[in-house]
């Protein structure tokens, strides 16, 4: 068992992670600075790993990646038993597509400048094992599919630029010193939410993604789901993605981690997805079957950046680390669900 350091632990898919990773007996450290999440997220993840109010196997720090003294704060917060922070899975960033190209600087400095100041804290603390969260936008439009890791890069947003360009300085900074065991994850789209509809995605503002928007449509948050473009080339002419559950995300970091501490040596750029794409009107059905609740929608234009179909290979992953994404759209759609009908205003609520 080990102790580690999640930055953006609080957010989705970090708070997912942290409870894998507590429940698999590791003792964590999380760094967030709740710019896009809530701390009752974590005291329910304590909760779910059955954790007393106080333990000491979940620290939390509220801070920024981008300050040396709150990096040094949470690499230098031993484990109960003393133990040093033996690795990182750094979730902490901003992924909007939408804001990226309206504010770019910002995505350089938090996604950028914050990965680069997390390494160098990581040097002077003498830990060299991290997992760094990535992103299937990095492919931009592919012609070919699914999407293997071999397939060219084109990031087509600051966002997707930012994780790029964050996976090269990782890169360099391997082949420069020895010592560092790095796995480069790129997820595709991760969904629903813990089975027992504790913890879940909590979008602040109107969401960016298919799924919570389809939830709040559903809960009568919002009148109705936007559909953005029916003239993709696509069977329905709406836009492919490949959604894996969460639940399948957060395991695969901790088999991720488990791998690179086992192995001493970093991982090949791995996919995170199912292998299957499904359109947004497939959601919808699978959603209104699963759920017994009727989407209200309208179809609009095309949405600047969508690209028609992302939908990745996951083959190298199961080689790997021994990974598939085993839920299925069913449950994703079941578990979005009791999350949003248990918790309507999120964390606030
Ligand atoms: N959700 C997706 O569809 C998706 C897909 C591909 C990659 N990713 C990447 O995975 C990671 C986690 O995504 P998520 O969906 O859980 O997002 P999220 O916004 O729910 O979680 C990110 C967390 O980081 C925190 N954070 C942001 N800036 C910070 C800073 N400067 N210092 C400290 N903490 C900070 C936020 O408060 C939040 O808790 C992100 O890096 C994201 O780019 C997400």
């Amino acid at each position: 068992m080990a102790h580690l350091l999640i930055t953006g632990g609080a957010g989705f898919i970090g708070s997912h992670t942290a409870l894998v990773l507590l429940q698999g007996g590791h003792s964590l450290v999380v760094l967030d600075n709740f710019s896009n999440s809530s701390p009752e997220a974590l005291r329910r993840v304590a909760e779910l790993a059955g954790l007393d109010h106080d333990s000491a196997r979940l620290q939390v720090i509220a801070g920024d990646i981008r300050s040396p003294a709150d990096l040094d704060r949470a690499l230098g917060a031993a484990a109960p038993g003393g133990e040093r922070v033996a690795g990182v899975i750094h979730f902490a960033g901003l992924k909007a597509v939408g804001e990226s190209v309206q504010q770019p600087l910002r995505y350089w400095d938090v996604n950028v400048n914050g990965s680069r100041l997390l390494v160098e804290a990581m040097q002077r603390h003498g830990c060299r094992t991290l997992v760094f969260s990535s992103t299937s936008t990095v492919y931009g439009e592919p012609q070919r599919f699914p999407i293997s890791e071999t397939c060219a890069t084109d990031p087509r947003h600051p966002y997707a630029q930012t994780k790029l360009a964050v996976e090269w300085m990782l890169q360099a900074l391997e082949t420069s010193e020895t010592g560092w065991c790095i796995g480069r994850l790129r997820y595709f789209n991760p969904v629903g939410a813990h089975p027992s509809g504790r913890i879940g995605e909590n979008p602040l503002g109107v969401p960016n993604n298919l799924f919570p928007f389809i939830t709040q449509v559903a809960s009568g948050q919002r009148p109705l789901l936007r559909i953005f473009g029916d003239d993709w080339p696509t069977p329905d002419g709406t836009g492919i993605r490949d959604y894996l559950h969460v639940m399948d995300l957060a395991e695969a970091h901790g088999l991720a981690l488990d791998w690179l501490m086992q192995h001493q040596r970093s991982l090949p750029v791995l996919n995170l997805g199912t292998g299957r794409g499904l359109s947004v009107l497939e959601v919808v059905q699978a959603f209104e079957t699963a759920t017994g609740r009727t989407i209200p929608r309208e179809l609009v234009g095309r949405r600047h950046g969508d690209v028609a179909r992302l939908e990745g290979c996951p083959r190298l992953a199961a080689s790997t680390l021994g990974w598939r994404a085993s839920r299925n759209l069913e449950q994703m759609c079941r578990d979005g669900w009791t999350w949003q009908n248990a918790n309507p205003r999120g964390y606030g609520g």
